[in-house]
Protein backbone atom coordinates (compact mmCIF):
# COMPACT_ATOMS: atom_id res chain seq x y z
CA UNK A 1 0.00 0.00 0.00
CA UNK A 2 3.15 2.54 0.77
CA UNK A 3 4.53 1.69 -2.35
CA UNK A 4 1.52 2.25 -4.32
CA UNK A 5 1.15 5.79 -2.38
CA UNK A 6 5.03 6.34 -3.32
CA UNK A 7 4.50 5.26 -6.83
CA UNK A 8 1.66 7.47 -7.46
CA UNK A 9 3.34 10.62 -5.68
CA UNK A 10 6.09 9.87 -8.04
CA UNK A 11 3.91 9.21 -11.15
CA UNK A 12 2.25 12.85 -10.33
CA UNK A 13 6.02 14.23 -10.00
CA UNK A 14 7.13 13.26 -13.28
CA UNK A 15 3.83 14.71 -14.91
CA UNK A 16 3.72 18.16 -13.31
CA UNK A 17 7.36 18.37 -14.23
CA UNK A 18 6.67 17.22 -17.56
CA UNK A 19 3.83 19.64 -18.13
CA UNK A 20 6.37 22.92 -16.68
CA UNK A 21 9.09 21.73 -18.94
CA UNK A 22 6.85 21.81 -21.61
CA UNK A 23 5.15 25.24 -21.23
CA UNK A 24 8.83 26.48 -20.77
CA UNK A 25 10.15 25.15 -24.29
CA UNK A 26 6.44 26.10 -26.10
CA UNK A 27 6.98 29.44 -24.45
CA UNK A 28 10.58 29.10 -26.32
CA UNK A 29 9.15 27.94 -29.38
CA UNK A 30 7.15 31.35 -29.60
CA UNK A 31 9.75 33.72 -29.26
CA UNK A 32 11.99 35.39 -32.46
CA UNK A 33 14.91 33.31 -33.18
CA UNK A 34 17.87 35.59 -34.19
CA UNK A 35 18.66 33.63 -37.04
CA UNK A 36 19.09 37.31 -39.84
CA UNK A 37 15.78 36.11 -40.84
CA UNK A 38 12.18 37.58 -40.13
CA UNK A 39 9.58 34.66 -40.83
CA UNK A 40 5.74 36.11 -41.14
CA UNK A 41 4.25 36.28 -37.56
CA UNK A 42 7.70 35.51 -36.01
CA UNK A 43 7.28 38.66 -33.77
CA UNK A 44 4.61 39.99 -31.99
CA UNK A 45 4.40 43.26 -33.04
CA UNK A 46 4.87 44.74 -36.50
CA UNK A 47 5.47 48.56 -38.02
CA UNK A 48 5.97 49.25 -41.92
CA UNK A 49 7.09 52.61 -42.55
CA UNK A 50 5.62 53.20 -45.66
CA UNK A 51 7.29 56.17 -46.78
CA UNK A 52 10.78 54.72 -46.97
CA UNK A 53 9.85 50.88 -47.20
CA UNK A 54 11.30 49.90 -43.77
CA UNK A 55 9.78 47.22 -41.23
CA UNK A 56 10.40 47.16 -37.53
CA UNK A 57 9.58 44.10 -35.84
CA UNK A 58 9.65 43.54 -32.08
CA UNK A 59 8.45 41.27 -29.00
CA UNK A 60 8.79 42.04 -25.43
CA UNK A 61 9.64 38.76 -23.00
CA UNK A 62 10.51 38.91 -19.39
CA UNK A 63 13.33 41.53 -19.33
CA UNK A 64 14.26 41.15 -22.88
CA UNK A 65 13.48 43.10 -26.38
CA UNK A 66 13.91 41.07 -29.67
CA UNK A 67 14.32 43.18 -32.54
CA UNK A 68 14.28 42.79 -36.12
CA UNK A 69 14.64 45.31 -38.69
CA UNK A 70 14.47 45.25 -42.67
CA UNK A 71 15.16 47.69 -45.04
CA UNK A 72 15.96 47.85 -48.95
CA UNK A 73 19.12 48.70 -48.99
CA UNK A 74 22.05 46.62 -49.17
CA UNK A 75 24.20 49.27 -46.45
CA UNK A 76 23.11 50.06 -43.26
CA UNK A 77 20.00 49.67 -41.78
CA UNK A 78 19.06 51.49 -38.25
CA UNK A 79 16.79 52.04 -35.75
CA UNK A 80 16.76 54.63 -32.49
CA UNK A 81 15.06 55.99 -29.70
CA UNK A 82 13.80 58.35 -27.21
CA UNK A 83 15.63 61.21 -28.72
CA UNK A 84 15.92 63.95 -25.92
CA UNK A 85 17.18 67.27 -28.27
CA UNK A 86 16.94 68.11 -31.76
CA UNK A 87 16.53 65.50 -34.86
CA UNK A 88 18.25 61.90 -33.17
CA UNK A 89 20.30 63.89 -30.11
CA UNK A 90 20.20 61.49 -27.22
CA UNK A 91 19.12 58.66 -28.69
CA UNK A 92 19.66 55.32 -28.21
CA UNK A 93 20.38 53.44 -31.96
CA UNK A 94 21.70 50.59 -32.89
CA UNK A 95 22.90 50.08 -36.76
CA UNK A 96 23.89 47.19 -38.51
CA UNK A 97 24.97 45.87 -42.13
CA UNK A 98 26.31 42.99 -43.67
CA UNK A 99 29.55 43.01 -45.49
CA UNK A 100 30.69 39.76 -47.48
CA UNK A 101 27.82 37.79 -45.52
CA UNK A 102 29.17 39.39 -41.89
CA UNK A 103 27.21 40.86 -39.60
CA UNK A 104 28.52 44.18 -38.17
CA UNK A 105 26.29 45.77 -35.67
CA UNK A 106 27.43 48.39 -33.12
CA UNK A 107 25.38 50.29 -30.27
CA UNK A 108 25.46 53.74 -30.48
CA UNK A 109 24.76 57.05 -28.70
CA UNK A 110 23.51 60.25 -30.39
CA UNK A 111 25.67 62.50 -29.11
CA UNK A 112 24.62 65.35 -31.24
CA UNK A 113 21.19 66.23 -33.50
CA UNK A 114 23.54 64.37 -36.40
CA UNK A 115 25.98 62.62 -35.23
CA UNK A 116 26.53 59.30 -33.59
CA UNK A 117 29.34 57.37 -31.39
CA UNK A 118 29.35 53.77 -30.37
CA UNK A 119 28.59 53.33 -26.74
CA UNK A 120 32.20 51.90 -25.76
CA UNK A 121 34.61 54.66 -27.36
CA UNK A 122 32.38 56.73 -24.90
CA UNK A 123 33.15 54.60 -22.44
CA UNK A 124 29.66 52.68 -22.13
CA UNK A 125 28.42 49.37 -23.32
CA UNK A 126 27.79 47.46 -26.14
CA UNK A 127 24.49 45.84 -24.90
CA UNK A 128 23.38 44.06 -27.98
CA UNK A 129 23.30 40.58 -26.45
CA UNK A 130 22.83 38.21 -29.69
CA UNK A 131 22.07 39.29 -33.76
CA UNK A 132 22.31 37.99 -36.86
CA UNK A 133 21.55 39.68 -40.29
CA UNK A 134 21.40 38.98 -43.94
CA UNK A 135 21.10 40.46 -47.42
CA UNK A 136 19.71 40.08 -50.45
CA UNK A 137 21.20 41.60 -53.53
CA UNK A 138 19.30 41.94 -56.96
CA UNK A 139 16.48 44.23 -57.93
CA UNK A 140 15.37 44.86 -55.15
CA UNK A 141 18.00 44.66 -52.64
CA UNK A 142 17.46 43.90 -48.71
CA UNK A 143 19.22 44.16 -45.47
CA UNK A 144 17.74 42.03 -42.75
CA UNK A 145 19.23 42.62 -38.82
CA UNK A 146 17.69 40.78 -35.82
CA UNK A 147 19.27 41.75 -32.40
CA UNK A 148 17.96 41.10 -28.61
CA UNK A 149 19.07 43.24 -25.30
CA UNK A 150 18.10 44.05 -22.03
CA UNK A 151 14.46 46.93 -22.04
CA UNK A 152 16.88 48.85 -19.30
CA UNK A 153 20.42 48.06 -19.41
CA UNK A 154 21.76 51.00 -17.07
CA UNK A 155 24.23 52.15 -19.12
CA UNK A 156 24.24 55.45 -19.63
CA UNK A 157 25.02 55.58 -23.30
CA UNK A 158 22.00 53.73 -23.55
CA UNK A 159 17.38 54.88 -23.53
CA UNK A 160 15.58 52.43 -21.40
CA UNK A 161 12.43 50.96 -23.45
CA UNK A 162 9.56 51.54 -21.37
CA UNK A 163 5.34 51.38 -21.36
CA UNK A 164 3.91 54.43 -22.79
CA UNK A 165 4.80 56.06 -26.21
CA UNK A 166 8.33 56.46 -27.10
CA UNK A 167 9.90 58.38 -30.50
CA UNK A 168 11.34 56.06 -32.55
CA UNK A 169 13.45 56.64 -36.03
CA UNK A 170 14.13 54.53 -38.87
CA UNK A 171 16.96 55.17 -41.16
CA UNK A 172 19.00 53.74 -44.01
CA UNK A 173 21.65 54.53 -46.38
CA UNK A 174 23.21 52.53 -49.42
CA UNK A 175 26.58 52.43 -47.58
CA UNK A 176 28.51 49.73 -45.42
CA UNK A 177 29.83 51.81 -42.89
CA UNK A 178 28.30 53.26 -39.83
CA UNK A 179 28.58 56.85 -40.65
CA UNK A 180 27.12 58.29 -43.96
CA UNK A 181 24.15 60.30 -44.49
CA UNK A 182 20.87 58.52 -45.24
CA UNK A 183 19.29 61.09 -47.05
CA UNK A 184 16.04 61.03 -47.77
CA UNK A 185 15.50 57.83 -46.30
CA UNK A 186 14.28 58.27 -42.38
CA UNK A 187 11.13 58.62 -40.73
CA UNK A 188 10.25 59.49 -37.01
CA UNK A 189 7.00 57.28 -35.47
CA UNK A 190 5.76 56.79 -32.06
CA UNK A 191 5.45 53.48 -30.99
CA UNK A 192 4.09 52.33 -27.66
CA UNK A 193 6.99 48.59 -27.30
CA UNK A 194 4.75 47.37 -24.68
CA UNK A 195 1.00 47.92 -26.38
CA UNK A 196 2.00 47.43 -29.80
CA UNK A 197 0.48 50.27 -31.67
CA UNK A 198 2.63 52.67 -33.76
CA UNK A 199 1.53 56.70 -35.14
CA UNK A 200 3.49 57.89 -37.96
CA UNK A 201 4.88 61.01 -36.37
CA UNK A 202 5.99 62.80 -39.82
CA UNK A 203 9.27 64.63 -40.35
CA UNK A 204 10.38 67.84 -39.00
CA UNK A 205 7.75 67.53 -36.21
CA UNK A 206 10.17 67.29 -33.70
CA UNK A 207 13.03 69.92 -32.88
CA UNK A 208 15.27 70.72 -35.88
CA UNK A 209 17.79 72.94 -33.68
CA UNK A 210 17.72 75.84 -31.63
CA UNK A 211 13.78 76.73 -31.11
CA UNK A 212 12.40 80.03 -32.64
CA UNK A 213 12.40 82.14 -29.08
CA UNK A 214 16.05 81.01 -28.75
CA UNK A 215 16.50 81.88 -33.02
CA UNK A 216 14.98 85.52 -32.25
CA UNK A 217 17.27 85.28 -29.21
CA UNK A 218 20.28 84.73 -30.92
CA UNK A 219 19.57 86.98 -33.64
CA UNK A 220 18.83 89.96 -31.13
CA UNK A 221 22.11 89.34 -29.61
CA UNK A 222 24.30 89.29 -32.84
CA UNK A 223 22.26 92.56 -33.73
CA UNK A 224 23.11 94.48 -30.43
CA UNK A 225 26.89 93.15 -30.42
CA UNK A 226 27.16 94.64 -33.45
CA UNK A 227 25.67 97.72 -32.76
CA UNK A 228 27.85 97.73 -29.47
CA UNK A 229 30.75 97.73 -31.59
CA UNK A 230 30.40 100.35 -34.32
CA UNK A 231 29.13 102.75 -31.71
CA UNK A 232 32.53 101.70 -29.54
CA UNK A 233 34.81 101.52 -32.58
CA UNK A 234 33.34 105.32 -33.49
CA UNK A 235 33.89 106.56 -30.26
CA UNK A 236 37.25 105.56 -30.09
CA UNK A 237 37.88 106.72 -33.29
CA UNK A 238 36.45 110.40 -32.26
CA UNK A 239 38.21 110.19 -28.87
CA UNK A 240 41.64 108.77 -30.30
CA UNK A 241 44.04 111.65 -29.15
CA UNK A 242 46.47 111.40 -31.96
CA UNK A 243 43.66 112.06 -34.31
CA UNK A 244 44.58 115.42 -35.48
CA UNK A 245 48.25 114.38 -35.91
C1 LIG B 1 25.27 58.35 -40.32
C2 LIG B 1 25.32 59.63 -40.13
C3 LIG B 1 24.10 60.51 -40.06
C4 LIG B 1 24.08 61.80 -40.42
C5 LIG B 1 25.25 62.61 -40.96
C6 LIG B 1 22.74 62.29 -40.21
C7 LIG B 1 22.32 63.56 -40.46
C8 LIG B 1 21.03 64.01 -40.39
C9 LIG B 1 20.59 65.33 -40.75
C10 LIG B 1 21.50 66.43 -41.28
C11 LIG B 1 19.27 65.36 -40.58
C12 LIG B 1 18.35 66.56 -40.86
C13 LIG B 1 17.97 66.59 -42.31
C14 LIG B 1 17.10 65.44 -42.71
O1 LIG B 1 15.95 65.37 -42.26
O2 LIG B 1 17.59 64.58 -43.44
C15 LIG B 1 18.86 64.07 -40.09
C16 LIG B 1 17.55 63.71 -39.81
C17 LIG B 1 17.19 62.48 -39.34
N1 LIG B 1 18.02 61.42 -39.03
FE1 LIG B 1 19.96 61.33 -39.37
N2 LIG B 1 21.98 61.28 -39.71
C18 LIG B 1 22.77 60.18 -39.58
C19 LIG B 1 22.40 58.95 -39.11
C20 LIG B 1 21.16 58.63 -38.65
C21 LIG B 1 20.81 57.39 -38.03
C22 LIG B 1 21.77 56.25 -37.73
C23 LIG B 1 19.51 57.45 -37.74
C24 LIG B 1 18.81 56.36 -37.01
C25 LIG B 1 17.70 55.86 -37.15
C26 LIG B 1 19.00 58.72 -38.21
C27 LIG B 1 17.70 59.15 -38.17
C28 LIG B 1 17.25 60.39 -38.60
C29 LIG B 1 15.85 60.77 -38.63
C30 LIG B 1 14.67 59.90 -38.24
C31 LIG B 1 15.81 62.10 -39.08
C32 LIG B 1 14.59 62.96 -39.26
C33 LIG B 1 14.27 63.62 -37.93
C34 LIG B 1 13.04 64.50 -37.96
O3 LIG B 1 12.55 64.83 -39.02
O4 LIG B 1 12.60 64.82 -36.86
N3 LIG B 1 20.05 59.43 -38.72
N4 LIG B 1 19.96 63.26 -39.96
Amino acid sequence: MKDLKFTRLLCGLILLLATWRGADVLAQAQLPSIDGQIADSEYAHRYWAEAIGMELHWTIEGEYIYIGLRGPTLGWVSVGWNPTGAIKEGADIIIGYLRGGELFLQDYFANTSISHLNDVSLGGRDDVLESSGSEVAGAQPQTTIEFRRRLETNDKFDRPIAPGAQTVLLAYSPYDDFVSYHGEKRTVVTINFFAGGAQEAGLFARPRALGSDQLLQSWLWTVLTGIAMIVGLSVAYLLWPGKKT
